[in-house]
């Protein structure tokens, strides 16, 4: 039996999101909405989160003693990573004394906290199929290995970074060392270490969300939502919609090694699984053990989004993972480097019929910066698609 206590009282239920960009502003709603005690933490004020949490709180989550200090002093049941900069063995630490419960585990948060140890994990301990990769700290480890078996085409990205950042194409020779440079200036942590991944000449990418939850026996149950096609530009997310059209086998492999993966992994919540597909042949990508932004598309397309399905699972509770209607979402940059933006057309987008829209209240815009999400439901994904860039292109951020 799961027991949800009153927010801001002796009984509360209390979350702490670790990241609070606008993945985790919608988690905060969902678990606002059942009266869960929410404590938002970023490393700068009034990220999206903050703003529809109980709690706001500023520090560094890469940072081992900050982390540990703020978690001792808000003591919440769950800490529930949104992003992969964290001080994650402080995590393990944490859960190992029994000082807090992480989501989905602690050690999940550190396996996926960078590319190498979810690589090794899914390739190397699950035998599943992947790119074939290497782990370079140098250039000349670099050049070796695209000469050792990687080849041309194939793809450098640091191993601490994500959407995109510092991730480029090599066709050939020539371009070796321009990745290698580009890596080096868009790591996340500059320890200068990258992935050399050989190119997968694939038709389609998915994400397959899948849930472990509590079942109706008080076991761990897994659900799989329907696949959500995409579109990468640079290796960022710009348009997804759902269901994609999969044939039965890939659609049968797709689950397989995304029950592998998240059993692996384990404890409750959601997760997304990234995966290419080429005929019936699927290939892993990576995961996130927490809702993926490709899937904010289910906000229009499912009865429970992925925000919702990953509160309930988190919190014991039962989940559907049913499609209401097909959709789409198409990304709203911010186009010009500013504080404290303004929207224009945000009237013009909404009168488009089977549309809705989240911006995301950032407090300062970059040209390439997620700022805003529009989505569209529609007969089917091919109009949803249309619906949902149509209803993108007329929200226009601007200077104020
Ligand atoms: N080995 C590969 N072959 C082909 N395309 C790839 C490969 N690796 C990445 N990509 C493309 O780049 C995108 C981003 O790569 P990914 O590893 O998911 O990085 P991130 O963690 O930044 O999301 C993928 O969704 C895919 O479109
Ligand atoms: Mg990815």
């Amino acid at each position: 039996m799961t027991t949800l206590g009153t927010p801001l009282s002796a009984s509360a239920t209390k979350v702490m999101l670790l990241g609070s960009g606008e993945l985790g502003k919608e988690v905060l709603i969902a678990l606002q909405r059942l009266g869960v005690e929410t404590i938002a933490v970023d490393r700068y004020d009034n990220a999206p989160g903050q703003q529809v949490a109980h709690h706001a709180r500023t520090i560094t989550m890469s940072d081992p003693a900050q982390l540990k200090a703020l978690i001792e002093a808000e003591r919440p049941h769950l800490v529930v990573p949104e992003i992969e900069a964290i001080a994650t063995p402080m995590l393990e630490e944490l859960e190992a004394a029994g000082v807090v419960r992480v989501i989905p585990t602690a050690r999940a948060a550190r396996l996926t906290m960078d590319r190498e140890g979810i690589r090794r994990l899914a390739g190397e301990t699950l035998g599943l199929p992947t790119s074939p990769y290497q782990f370079c700290d140098s250039l000349a480890e670099l050049q070796a290995a695209i000469d050792a078996g990687i080849g041309y085409p194939c793809i450098v990205k640091p191993v601490m970074s994500s959407s995109g950042k510092g991730q480029s194409k090599i066709d050939g020779p020539a371009d070796v060392q321009k990745a290698w440079d580009y890596a080096m200036a868009g790591g996340r942590v500059s320890h200068g270490r990258v992935i050399v991944e050989g190119f997968i000449d694939f038709d389609y990418e998915i994400t397959q969300l899948t849930v472990r939850s509590v079942g109706a026996d008080g076991q761990i149950v897994t659900s799989f939502c329907d696949p959500i096609g995409h579109v990468q530009v640079s290796g960022d997310y710009v348009e997804s919609w759902q269901p994609h059209p999969m044939h039965p086998a890939a659609l049968e492999k797709s689950r397989q090694i995304a029950k592998a993966v998240t059993d692996n992994l384990g404890g409750q919540g959601l997760f997304g699984v990234e995966l290419f597909v080429k005929g019936e042949q699927v290939w892993f990508s990576e995961v996130s053990p927490r809702p993926h932004d490709t899937g904010l598309v289910t906000l229009c397309t499912q009865h429970q989004s992925e925000f919702e399905l990953h509160a309930r699972a988190i919190l014991g509770l039962p989940v559907d993972t049913s499609l209401r209607n097909p959709g789409a979402s198409a990304v709203i940059y911010g186009g010009v480097e500013a504080q404290g933006i303004v929207f224009d057309g945000v009237d013009e987008a909404l009168a488009i019929p089977g549309t809705d829209l989240r911006l995301f209240g950032k407090p300062e815009s970059f040209v390439k910066r997620r700022m805003g999400v529009a989505l569209a439901r529609g007969t089917d994904t091919d109009q949803a698609r249309a619906t949902a860039k149509l209803a993108a292109s007329k929200v226009k951020p601007r200077v104020a």
